[in-house]
C-alpha cells in the first residue's frame, strides 16, 4: 500500500483504504478498481490523496495509532458538537452551550483515550483521507489525539490527560466568532484582520469560561494556546513559567497538525521538515522538553511513502523503526551497481546511506518504469 495524489494516472489501480465523504458516508470502499468516473468522483469531493495497492507497494502495511473507522466516527461527532457549541440565535448572538454537548465532548475524549491505550508501540502517522471541508473538525481530533499521546509520554494521569485533551478538542472554538471570510482567506491578512483572527483565543475563552462542565485546565488551553515562551504570543503575551506545561503541549500539537495538513491552498510539508521547524522554535518559543516527548510518538517516514537516498537510489518505506525513527526499512529497486533489482535496505544496518528527502511515490514508478 502507498499514498498517492488523486489523478487520472490511477485508472485501473485498486484502492487500499476506504475513502469517506464529509458527512461520514463511505465514498469509495477498499479494493475498488479505479475508473475515470470514480477518479472524477474523488476530485469532486475534494479528496486529493488516496492509498492504493499496486506492484510497487505490494505487501507494505500501514498501521496507525487509531483505526480510520474510529477516527471517522470521532470527526463526525466533533463536527456535530462544535457546530452546536458555535450556534447563534436569529439575532446572531451566541447561544448558551448545552450540557449534553459538553458531555459529548467528554465522551469523545474518553473514547479516544481508550482507543489509544493499546498503541504503545505504534507511532502516529499523518494521514489525509478526508475532504478539505472537514479540516477544522479533523484538526481538532488530531490535536486531541496528539495531546493524549504526549500526556502519556509525560506520565500524566488519566484525569489530567482528559482535561488537556478536552481543551485540545475545543482549542479553536473561538474561530466560530470570527468572520468566515477571514478564516478562509488565502491572501495575506492586513494587520487589523490578523488582530481579529488572533482574537479567537479570547472569544473562545469567553464562550466557555463560566461552564461548570469544563475544568480550568481546558479553559486555559482555549485561552492560551497561542502564547510563546519568549512573550511573542497572544492574547496576553505571557512568557516562560507564566505559560503552564499543559498549555505548551497543545501549542506544539496544534502547530504540528496545521503544518502537516494539506489544504486547498497549501501543500502539506513533510513531517521531518515540520519537526525541524518545531525544533528551531523550541530554542526561544516552544518547550524543548515537551517537544522531545511529543516527537517520540511521531512517525517521521511513514510506510508507503517515497524517499530519495543519498546514494542516488529511490525507494519506498516498508517499515519504521520505533527506536531509530530516521532509519526505516526501504524497498529499493536497484542494487549498488545500478542494476534493476527489488530488494530491502535496512537503514539501521547501512549507516552510510541516508534519506535525502521524501518524494511522491509516482516519481519512483516513472523512474523505474514500473
Ligand atoms: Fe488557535
Amino acid at each position: 500500500m502507498r499514498s498517492t495524489n488523486v489523478s487520472h494516472k490511477l485508472i485501473g489501480g485498486y484502492l487500499a483504504k476506504n475513502v469517506y465523504c464529509d458527512d461520514g458516508r463511505l465514498l469509495l470502499g477498499k479494493n475498488v478498481k479505479l475508473t475515470p468516473s470514480l477518479i472524477d468522483k474523488l476530485i469532486d469531493n475534494d479528496v486529493y490523496i488516496v492509498y492504493i495497492n499496486d506492484q510497487l507497494s505490494d505487501g507494505i502495511e500501514i498501521n496507525s495509532v487509531i483505526s480510520e473507522e474510529k477516527m471517522n466516527h470521532c470527526v463526525r461527532k466533533v463536527k456535530e458538537v462544535l457546530q452546536n457549541i458555535a450556534s447563534k440565535d436569529e439575532k446572531g448572538v451566541q447561544t448558551m452551550i448545552r450540557e449534553e454537548d459538553l458531555n459529548m465532548v467528554s465522551d469523545i475524549i474518553k473514547d479516544l483515550i481508550d482507543a489509544l491505550e493499546d498503541s504503545e508501540n505504534t507511532l502516529y502517522t499523518v494521514v489525509d483521507l478526508m475532504g478539505a471541508d472537514m479540516y477544522t473538525y479533523k484538526h481538532s481530533v488530531n490535536v486531541a489525539v496528539l495531546s493524549i499521546l504526549t500526556c502519556r509520554s509525560l506520565g500524566y494521569d488519566y484525569n489530567l490527560t482528559k482535561h488537556v485533551a478536552m481543551g485540545a478538542l475545543l482549542h479553536d472554538i473561538g474561530k466560530s466568532a470570527v468572520k468566515d471570510n477571514l478564516i478562509q482567506k488565502v491572501e495575506r491578512l492586513t494587520d487589523d484582520e490578523l488582530k481579529e483572527v488572533h482574537n479567537h483565543a479570547v472569544y473562545g475563552y469567553n464562550m466557555i469560561k463560566d461552564e461548570i462542565g469544563l475544568s480550568g485546565y481546558s479553559k486555559q488551553i482555549v485561552r492560551l494556546h497561542h502564547e510563546k515562551r519568549d512573550g511573542s504570543g497572544y492574547p496576553l503575551g505571557l512568557s516562560e513559567t507564566e505559560i503552564p506545561d499543559f498549555v505548551r503541549i497543545v501549542t506544539i500539537c496544534d502547530m504540528f497538525d496545521a503544518m502537516t495538513a494539506s489544504r486547498v491552498y497549501k501543500r502539506k510539508m513533510p513531517v521531518y521538515e515540520v519537526l525541524d521547524i518545531l525544533m528551531a522554535e523550541s530554542v526561544y518559543r516552544l518547550d524543548a522538553a515537551i517537544l522531545q516527548m511529543f516527537t517520540k510518538n511521531i512517525c517521521v517516514f511513514p510506510p508507503g511513502s517515497g524517499v530519495s537516498l543519498t546514494d542516488g537510489r529511490l525507494g519506498l518505506v516498508v517499515e519504521y523503526n520505533v527506536f531509530n525513527p530516521t532509519r526505516p526499512k526501504i524497498r529499493v529497486f536497484e542494487d549498488e551497481e545500478g542494476n534493476f533489482k527489488v530488494q530491502h535496505l535496512d537503514l539501521s544496518e547501512h549507516r552510510t546511506v541516508f534519506i535525502e528527502k521524501t518524494i511522491e511515490t509516482d516519481i519512483i514508478q516513472e523512474h523505474y518504469k514500473l
